[in-house]
């Protein structure tokens, strides 16, 4: 693609209220003064309802109105001279009897020409003719006028979405509301949100859309149900947006009432192919099969000796004719290994049970693995499994969804996590080969390839709950395009379109994007050592114990000695093993093991050298606290935008970096109070264990309230909190404040449970300085998996500024029970300008 030559003008502030529903395809008016020569009128080769190419002269109407207020008329025929022209190379063959393109575009590409008001927009078919369309709205929305005239196209064919939905209407990891395809067992009446997505996707260029949850639901094949997601489809279709399904592999049981679902039973191949005629009936041009088997007790061909390739094969047979394709998931383990065996080891699997198989897929199958060997992890190495498989087309898994990540409450620009396993190279016969170049197709000349996102939008008018989180579905679009593009443009594109032309804005969000996935790994989990939330329940907040000591196989084998997993042939789980030899023999060597990997691949003492000069653990110390500054900072970036955005997103956002802020302290103090703990070894720098400004709620005089021992220990300030006598009392908290006279920060750590609202009052010398209710999970205004329990996801923080302190003042908190929530409270800290903690 050919660099573009931005003219940027100067912005003059204009904000109006907006929910983020438009995403950043709001065509938001340019400031007066610029220089842009547009089209007077459209031309849109293909006027069928249906039609891509329809879709794209609406959509260049729509967008050229909303930025510059003109209304061009569109027509089917006609030439112009000042016209945009746009569709498919053939149907401009066909209009002007000849065409500027000649073998430059493959299928989804365009060219875009833009000379003046002169504009031509060609698709090698007409998705890729309305993608053309709506790079050329970016430009202009981005006040980019330049001429250019390129050709572009996809690096690879798949790049698709995979959406976590159940039939009920929940969505799985889902942290944005419901869905917005299914509820009550079947597809919504309204799909307005289901063609506003498509529109949303086709400006990304994602070609389709996997609609329903990999733990698939069986109902999701009746007849009633493939006439509603035929509906689905239907929406999708203007934007050259495919369907596609996941299955359930035990269905020709379950829906076909037959005594079995072995891949290679006659029955069961009728079954499918069948099943397959009525989804291609209904929907011609469906995009294929998703299918998770044999994986966390999902049915499969394991259950009957067969081959997973046999499992994939049975799907490809059937949808061969029709022209669909099948991505099988290679998310396949067995969950229970035992960590009493030192060989054992979950991050093996994928490349024991596909590598042998290799050659065995049909060529409309694709292998569809997960970044890494786990599971969506901040920090893993890339899959070895895209080294092993060199006759069998393969796709990426990536998550949007920040199941791992903070679950969009935590600002995590994702790209640059990304880019670190795309860009990797595998060094197969000792040849570049990176895993972007493994999953196009390109480095083994295989015909098919790309990839898959997990996204969790729902109904939330900010389809991902978060305004920020979405530059991660917009660059995902952008980089299945092109895996060479660059994670900080794409995200200043995305800034534009969503917030404006605004210099500081863009250069605040790009800092705090940037500086983002660093610290969350900083805070969650460093050197390898795998993100250490609570596995065991709701994957967000810390809980360092529960990879350990269990059959997830997620173990960092911590002890009170040393930690990490060892994966060595020599003396290990012979994981590195799995990489050919140049890789092999890096991660083999503690010495070549580069630091940010060392505890994923080798199992060292705490007091092991990094090549940074820190030990383990006083780099866990020193990122943990780096971690937590950063997050706190972003508070006072996003603060300096005020009036730059529209209230309504400002203070949305606003909410969310407060309480990641207050959450990255938690975080950072529970992870470090287990380590500290274990391993019996001081802070170098004397931070952990010791916070000279807090106020240990239990160490308060207390009346009406009592202590509560908090399980897990490191989840509380102390390991103790208080909570109220019964579930509908007050309590109260009281203690003489002891500091030095001054304005202070007073924040409050207290717990905000699902199933109740405690309500809380925070006086200074009898008068009230402050109040809230602890109803954030109740009401989903964060969106994150709620917790029951006074842990490291209910840890909340509540900060009131600049409160004038005087020494020997009294401050008093009341707190009220609600339902199951007895008002918990950890601590309090008074905080002095510029100290965080
Ligand atoms: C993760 C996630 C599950 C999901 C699974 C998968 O383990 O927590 O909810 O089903 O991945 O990718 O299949």
């Amino acid at each position: 693609m050919m660099l573009k030559l931005l003219h940027y003008f100067p912005f003059i502030g204009l904000v109006v209220a907006e929910n983020g529903l438009q995403a950043w395809l709001r065509y938001a008016p340019l400031p007066q003064g610029h220089n842009a020569r547009l089209p007077s009128s459209i031309i849109a080769l293909n006027s069928s309802t249906n039609s891509p190419v329809n879709t794209a002269g609406q959509e260049l109407q729509k967008g050229i109105q909303g930025i510059f207020g003109n209304r061009l008329s569109i027509s089917s025929i006609g030439k112009a001279p000042s016209s945009a022209v746009i569709g498919t190379v053939a149907q401009f063959q066909e209009a002007f009897g000849s065409s500027p393109v000649h073998n430059q575009l493959e299928e989804d590409g365009f060219w875009l020409s833009v000379n003046g008001s002169t504009v031509q927009i060609l698709g090698q078919n007409e998705r890729g003719a309305l993608y053309g369309a709506f790079e050329y709205l970016s430009m202009l929305a981005q006040g980019n006028f330049s001429n250019v005239e390129y050709a572009t196209n996809p690096a690879a064919p798949v790049r698709w979405i995979n959406s976590w939905d159940n039939m009920d209407g929940s969505i799985t990891r889902g942290f944005g509301g419901n869905s917005i395809f299914f509820a009550d067992g079947h597809v919504v009446s309204n799909l307005t949100r289901a063609a506003e997505y498509a529109r949303l996707l086709s400006s990304i260029r994602v070609n389709a859309v996997v609609v329903n949850d990999v733990n698939a639901n069986f109902t999701t094949i009746n007849p009633e149900n493939i006439q509603g997601v035929g509906r689905i489809a239907d929406v999708f279709r203007p934007y050259g947006v495919q369907l596609g399904l996941s299955l359930d592999f035990a269905s020709p049981m379950e829906l076909g009432n037959l005594s079995t679902y072995d891949p290679l039973d006659p029955g069961v191949i009728a079954f499918w192919g069948d099943i397959t005629q009525q989804i291609y009936a209904r929907i011609p041009d469906f995009a294929g099969y998703l299918v998770k088997a044999d994986s966390e007790g999902t049915p499969g061909p394991l259950v009957y000796n067969r081959t997973l390739a046999d499992g994939a094969n049975l799907f490809a047979n059937v949808i061969k004719p029709f022209g669909g394709i099948v991505m099988y998931r290679a998310f396949v383990y067995n969950q229970l290994p035992d960590e009493g065996d030192w060989k054992a080891d979950r991050a093996n699997a994928a490349v024991d049970f596909f590598h042998p198989l290799d050659g065995q897929f049909d060529d409309n199958v694709i292998i569809q693995i997960k970044y890494g060997p786990i599971d969506f992890q901040v920090r893993e190495p890339a899959s070895p499994l895209f080294a092993n498989l060199l006759e069998t087309n393969t796709a990426i898994e990536l998550q949007v969804a920040q199941e791992y990540l903070g679950q969009q409450c935590h600002l995590v620009y994702l790209p640059p996590l990304w880019r670190t396993i795309l860009d990797f190279d595998l060094r197969v016969q000792n040849q570049s080969s990176f895993v972007r170049d493994v999953i196009t197709g390109e480095r083994f000349k295989r015909p098919l390839g790309g990839s898959a996102a997990v996204v969790n939008v729902g109904l939330n008018d900010t389809w991902l709950g978060s305004h920020l989180a979405m530059s991660n579905l917009y660059a995902y679009g952008r980089l299945a395009w092109d895996w060479t593009s660059d994670s900080e443009m794409i995200l200043q594109d995305w800034t534009r379109l969503t917030f404006g032309l605004d210099k500081t804005v863009i250069d605040t969000i790009t800092q705090m994007s940037m500086a983002s996935w660093p610290a969350y790994e900083n805070y969650s989990g460093n050197l390898g050592e795998q993100t250490l939330n609570d596995i065991l329940y709701t994957h967000f907040g810390p809980n360092p114990q529960t990879l350990d000591n269990t059959v997830w196989g997620q173990w960092t084998r911590a002890d009170h000695a040393s930690i990490g997993m060892d994966r060595t042939v020599s003396n290990g789980t012979g994981f590195s093993g799995q990489y050919p030899p140049e890789v092999a023999e890096m991660f083999e060597d503690i010495e070549t093991t580069p630091d940010n990997l060392l505890l994923w691949f080798h199992h060292v003492n705490y007091t092991q050298m990094l090549k940074s000069g820190k030990t383990v653990i006083q780099h866990f110390y020193d990122a943990h606290y780096e971690g937590a500054e950063t997050a706190n900072n972003f508070v006072a970036m996003w603060q300096s935008l005020k009036g730059k955005i529209d209230d309504e997103r400002f203070e949305d956002v606003l909410f969310r970096q407060v309480f990641q802020a207050g959450h990255a302290i938690v975080w950072r103090d529970s992870i470090l109070n287990f380590y500290h703990n274990i391993s019996g070894i001081p802070d170098g720098a004397g931070r952990v264990g010791h916070h000279p400004f807090r106020i240990e709620a239990e160490s308060m005089e207390l009346s009406g309230y009592q202590r509560y021992v908090v399980s897990p220990f490191e989840a509380a300030s102390n390991a103790i909190a208080i909570v109220t006598l019964t579930n509908s009392t007050t309590g109260t908290a009281t203690t003489v404040l002891n500091f030095t006279s001054g304005v202070y920060d007073l924040a409050v750590n207290y717990f905000d449970l699902y199933g109740g609202n405690s309500s809380y009052q925070v006086l200074l010398n009898q008068k009230m300085i402050g109040q809230w209710v602890g109803n954030i999970v109740d009401i989903g205004k964060l969106g994150h998996t709620p917790s029951i329990y006074l842990d490291g996801h209910s840890a909340t923080r509540i900060t009131f500024p600049q409160v004038p302190i005087k020494k020997g003042d009294t401050l008093k908190i009341v707190g009220q029970a609600n339902g199951v929530e007895p008002a918990p409270l950890d601590y309090v800290v008074l905080l002095p300008a510029g100290v965080i903690d």
